[in-house]
């Protein structure tokens, strides 16, 4: 596991070699746990009791563990539809941690304690009265404190919705959420001194594509700003889930008949890209309320769908692997394949900035997303 951390990281400082290796991410783990392969998009059940050596290999690796599905209704060994708590993956954990940047002698909130490991770790490294972390899920809060005394680790676990951040514990010299998040409240900004941190993976309903916003409270802490250190993605603040687009919902019998017709020659990789390229993430924050729906690519075809969130507008455009002339369709008042195709044009007249280029501010007027200077709003 440490020799693990040292080469997908590299950036933890040596303090944290000790802690790792007192707080193991194996006490913080269920017997059982869904492997989660991050570039197939598999997912494989794995019992302790039926096979211990695959359950001890997989807390080992560098992947996330998937804990909990659908909110805790999901029962048996086949995945569920939502996957609502996981382990993450152990090269983002000290990542994260790593940005967090704490100092011994700071008090840290946690939204999303999740497993109880990274609250461990926290804890194991700031010591006792140090570290609150909160979770919405009651039973997972239960189970993280069971296994954070048995290693004799003292953190505050308390049940709540941390979008309410938890005002008793604060001041916090920092604040790391775990879960992501579209609408950040100022609550998380009352509750930092100035100067604080606040590490939160933030993102837009276009995809699931977020990033970790590092937001530094202002001196008269009426605000918090930052940039964006790397791409991420979440499981959702519970509050913050998007329903599900329906096609039904959107595509009428009406609504295609009247839908415009043009054509694009781009392809779904130049102007979508990957879930960890930053393409998703800049196309959501130029094209507001509104989702990318990709099917699966099936023989060099895949059919993407935009659906706004503001009215039932929808354009559809079935992308080809090689560049060649599509057909797009888009209906409604609005038209987002143009929306979405100047968004792109946007961000390549400007260099098309990555993460870092990129910040976000929030303050009791609401956040703010910009590019290269808090002056320079998207
Ligand atoms: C990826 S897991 C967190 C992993 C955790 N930090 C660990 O070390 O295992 C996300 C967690 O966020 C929690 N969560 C979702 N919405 C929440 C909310 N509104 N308030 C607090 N926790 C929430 C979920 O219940 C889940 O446990």
């Amino acid at each position: 596991m440490t020799a693990e951390l040292k080469t997908t990281s590299g950036e933890l400082g040596v303090e944290w070699k000790p802690v790792f290796d007192a707080v193991p991410r194996s006490a913080f783990l269920p017997d059982l746990i869904w492997r989660h392969d991050l570039a197939t998009g598999d997912v494989s059940a794995i019992d302790r009791r039926a096979d211990p050596d695959g359950w001890w290999a997989a807390a080992g690796a560098n992947t996330p563990l998937v804990t909990q599905w659908d909110d805790g209704r999901h029962e048996g060994r086949e995945r569920g539809r939502v996957a609502t708590i996981s382990s993450s993956m152990p090269s983002l954990v000290s990542a994260m941690l790593a940005d967090l940047d704490v100092r011994p002698g700071q008090r840290v909130l946690e939204i999303g304690t999740g497993t109880g490991w990274n609250a461990g770790l926290l804890a194991h490294r700031l010591g006792a009265g140090s570290v609150v972390s909160v979770d919405v899920d009651e039973g997972a809060v239960k189970a993280a404190r069971g296994r954070l005394a048995r290693l004799g680790l003292v953190a505050e676990v308390v049940h709540g919705d941390g979008f309410a951040g938890y005002g008793p514990g604060a001041p916090y010299d920092r604040m790391v959420v775990t879960c992501g998040v579209r609408t950040l409240p100022f609550a998380w900004v009352e509750q930092t001194r100035p100067g604080g941190v606040v590490l939160v993976p933030w993102g837009t309903h276009f995809s699931s594509t977020e990033a970790t916003a590092r937001l530094v409270v202002a001196e008269d802490g009426l605000s918090a700003q930052g940039t964006f250190t790397r791409p991420v993605t979440f499981m959702r603040l519970r509050s913050q889930r998007l329903a599900h687009a329906s096609y039904d919902t959107y595509v009428t019998e009406e609504s295609r008949e009247a839908a415009r017709i043009s054509t694009t020659s781009r392809t779904h990789r130049e102007v979508f890209a990957g879930t960890y390229d930053v393409n998703r993430f800049v196309l959501g924050l130029r094209v507001p309320d509104c989702t990318y729906l990709a099917d699966r690519p099936r023989e060099g075809r895949r059919p993407v769908w935009l659906y706004s969130l503001s009215d039932r507008s929808w354009a559809c455009v079935v992308h080809r692997d090689e560049r060649t002339e599509l057909t797009v369709h888009q209906s409604g008042p609005r038209s987002l394949w143009d929306e979405v195709e100047a968004a792109y044009e946007w961000w390549t007249e400007r260099g098309r900035p990555g993460f870092g280029r990129l910040g976000l501010t929030v303050d009791g007027g609401g956040q703010r997303a910009w590019l290269d200077e808090p002056e320079g709003p998207i």
